[in-house]
């Protein structure tokens, strides 16, 4: 038995130390937003946070996750609002969609650690997330507008 925090949860999950943290997600937990792309860390789609940090949880073995706080797309904001997605809505981000919970899940932990990311930044940040529909522009137009978003709001 594994315990960890999901999206603010305890949770017990019956797993052993070495199946991905992707797996434990989708499968056992039944939190199919986090997707499968490659596999091997290379694309980005299966990115959550852990402990705060923007991961890749198909290469993330549950004896790693054990005892950590994990975020998925699920529990970014109870509403769905997080400013990061709001923007997203906005600037009709998504196409087909399959990359895009790791996009904004990259986006917020960016967010989360530099609040006023430059170009350089964000191009560092969401370099490991492949779009494979060429979202890239609107991508970073909207993580500029939650940026702005977010400093607005810490102002009023
Ligand atoms: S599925 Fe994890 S990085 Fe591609
Ligand atoms: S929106 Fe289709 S892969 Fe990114």
């Amino acid at each position: 038995m594994i315990e960890l925090k999901i999206n603010g949860q305890l949770t017990k999950l019956d797993v052993s130390e070495d199946m991905p943290l992707l797996w434990a997600l989708r499968d056992v937990a039944k939190l199919t937003g986090s997707k499968y792309g490659c596999g091997k860390g290379i694309c980005g789609a299966c990115t959550v946070h852990i402990d705060g940090q923007a991961m890749r949880s198909c290469i993330t073995p549950m004896s790693y996750a054990q005892g950590k706080s994990i975020t998925t797309i699920e529990g970014l904001a109870e509403q769905g609002d997080h400013p990061v997605q709001q923007a997203w809505q906005d600037l009709k981000v998504a196409q087909c969609g399959y990359c895009q919970t790791g996009q904004i899940m990259s986006a917020a932990a960016l967010l989360a650690n530099n609040p006023n990311p430059s170009d350089a930044d964000i191009n560092g940040a969401m370099a490991g997330n492949i779009c494979r529909c060429g979202t890239y522009p609107r991508i970073r137009a909207a993580i500029k507008q939650a940026a702005k978003a977010n400093k607005a709001g810490a102002q009023s």
